[in-house]
């Protein structure tokens, strides 16, 4: 059965150059791209983007850093695309995620209040389903 996945390249992944090499890496495992659009995040749909997260230690943080540039959002489809993107992303946590990964061959830990880690990745089918809603209404 076909899925679909929301995909972000963060702002540090954006500033980096670092968005062709993660299209590449989603092109390259056999995922195909639905929707790609360099966006502008505001302060209201990051609240309903991480809802899970609002109220947490680092969410201000995280919104300062969503906010701090550009960002590409991307739809892609695949059979468990969904699972298939979190492994091609890596763990949260930059350091110790597997060399091979997006954050473990591209990121690092740096001493700020927010996870700098590149891209965004729904953890299972019903994320995807919202968050594509909020990134691509319609589509
Ligand atoms: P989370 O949804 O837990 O991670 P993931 O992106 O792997 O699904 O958290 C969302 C983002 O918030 C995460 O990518 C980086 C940031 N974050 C922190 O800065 N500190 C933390 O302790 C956690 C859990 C997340
Ligand atoms: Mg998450």
């Amino acid at each position: 059965m076909t899925e679909r996945t929301l995909i972000l390249v963060k702002p540090d992944g954006v500033k980096r150059g670092l968005s062709g090499e993660v299209l590449r890496r989603i092109e390259a495992k056999g995922y195909t791209l639905v929707a790609v659009e360099l966006r502008k995040a505001t302060p209201e749909l990051l609240a309903e983007h991480y809802a899970e997260h609002v109220g947490k230690p680092f969410y201000d943080p995280l919104v300062e850093f969503m906010l701090s540039g550009p960002v590409l959002a991307v739809v892609a489809e695949g059979q468990r695309v969904i699972e298939g993107f979190r492994v091609l992303a890596g763990p949260t946590d930059p350091t110790t995620a597997p060399p091979g990964s997006i954050r473990g061959d591209l990121a690092r830990t740096w001493d700020l209040p927010v996870i700098h880690n590149i891209v965004h990745g729904s953890d299972s089918p019903e994320s995807a389903e919202r968050e594509i809603g909020i990134w691509f209404p319609g589509i």
